[in-house]
């Protein structure tokens, strides 16, 4: 179970006005509990740990073993936002940090992401790479119509047909899509692509541990009965309405620090390099779910101590809009010592015998003082270890606690209204049908 140490933060807030925000966070638990709130359509994340059938798992095994039986041994993830995010998050927290370059990990199938950007130099660079390569590819779009992944699976699928012709390259495409509607559907239907459904009552930023996820994550080797299995126990845990819920506390600390102190920034903290995507996801799940009707958290992330070197210095200095919350990994997988050097020209010797991770914990630990000195107050989140369990636990609790802060803070966390904006100017720009009248005002706007 994910622990919380909200000690960071008792010298920023008064803990009567800690207690307040707790009474309210428990009210927005019952909200989220009850299923009540603004949104609630869109609930079914809550129950996927337990809710999801083995035979859905085993379908995806199914994909995984037809595609590894033809020799596939790179498989493009398309899809953006939600659609990607936490497959992302959960292969590169999983994966070994030179899986690409290790002769012995060569065996294994690698999953890249394509459809999150529209740079044609990244979508050249990958056809160099899937040219090179034995291909398949999982394309996922909830609506069906987003640009971005649509663009990408033009191109992806006609090289597959180009290559291997249409018969096969239907058997190299899966689908993850609505269940019956939208443009990538009607082609799924058409083409005969195997597909999975995202389910209506699931959010994209709340769909990883739904097909989304689950397929690339399999398809990459990873366990993802073990991930289900740690997010139901946060499923479990965290339905109880406590004070001592650590979603609660998460919620209430960040709305009052928020709230009462004018802490407009979060930023995710992180000690380890796999764990880079997870701030990503996150920045989604609490970008997307609470930044709307003028209010929220603006949510950032800095991966240390690599950051500590660049932005560390203005998250000890600079203006003081920030609090943090930092992703405390109990134990390192592996152990590598630092030796004692004769000559010790480099003067580590105070630190021969000790374990590299005792360092990367004794960096974390000044910091995190030398930021409270510095005004900003500190949220830790600690896990054992980076695992399948522990990640699964890590999803659920930030997903639930996400909920529970959104009812807080008095918005829908399920909607994003706020996305369509940018679109509509690209639509216009790009001539889209259907977007005349917007075309002409834009270049009406730009002077043309
Ligand atoms: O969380 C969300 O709803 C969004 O980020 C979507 O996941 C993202 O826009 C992709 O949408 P779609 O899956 O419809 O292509």
């Amino acid at each position: 179970m994910i622990k919380i140490n909200l000690e960071g933060c008792s010298s920023f807030v008064k803990d009567a006005e800690y207690q307040e925000s707790v009474k309210q966070a428990l009210e927005a638990f019952d909200v989220l509990a009850s299923e009540q709130g603004a949104g609630n359509d869109f609930l079914g994340w809550k129950t996927l740990p337990t809710d999801t059938p083995e035979s859905l798992i085993a379908d995806c095994e199914a994909v995984r073993d037809s595609w590894k039986a033809k020799g596939v041994d790179l498989v493009v993830t398309i899809g953006i936002g939600g659609s990607y995010l936490g497959a992302r998050c959960a292969i590169e927290a999983l994966s070994h940090n030179f899986a690409k370059q290790l002769k012995s990990a060569k065996d294994s199938v690698e999953v890249v992401f394509a459809g999150n950007n529209l740079s044609e130099d990244y979508i050249c660079e990958l056809m160099d790479l899937v040219a090179e390569r034995n291909a398949a590819c999982i394309v996922i779009s909830k609506s069906g119509t987003t640009t971005e992944p649509a663009v990408a699976f033009r191109i992806v699928k006609q090289y597959l047909e180009q290559t291997y012709g249409r018969e096969e390259a239907a058997e190299r495409i899966v689908a993850i899509t609505d269940a019956k509607k939208g443009a990538l559907k009607t082609l799924s239907t058409q083409e005969g692509y195997k597909t999975f459904v995202v389910p209506d009552n699931v959010g994209g930023r709340f769909s990883v541990l739904t097909p989304v996820g689950i397929l690339p994550i399999v398809v990459a080797g990873f366990d993802v009965r073990a991930i289900l299995a740690g997010a139901a126990e946060a499923q479990k845990n965290l339905a109880v309405k406590s004070e001592q819920n650590p979603a609660v506390q998460y919620a209430a600390m960040r709305n009052l620090l928020y709230s009462k102190y004018g802490k407009n920034v979060e930023v995710l903290v992180n000690y380890n390099p796999k764990f880079m995507f997870l701030g990503e996801w996150w920045k989604q799940l609490y970008g997307e779910s609470e930044g709307k009707d003028l209010k929220g958290i603006f949510p950032a992330s800095v991966n240390n101590t690599t950051d500590l070197h660049s932005v560390g210095q203005f998250i000890q200095d600079g203006t003081r809009c920030m609090f943090e919350t930092i992703v405390n990994v109990e134990k390192a997988q592996r152990s590598s010592i630092i030796g004692e050097d004769p000559q010790n020209l480099d003067c580590l010797n105070y630190l021969a015998g000790q374990h590299v991770e005792h360092c990367n914990a004794m960096a974390q630990l000044g910091t995190k003082l030398a930021h409270i000195d510095g005004g900003v107050p500190q949220i830790e989140l600690s896990i054992e270890k980076i695992d399948e369990f522990n990640l699964g636990n890590v999803f659920y609790f930030f997903e639930f606690a996400c909920g529970v802060s959104a009812y807080q803070l008095g918005v829908n966390p399920f909607n994003q209204p706020g996305v369509e904006a940018y679109k509509k100017n690209m639509f216009a720009l790009l001539n889209k049908p259907g977007f005349e009248e917007q075309s002409a005002a834009i270049r009406k706007r730009l002077g043309e």
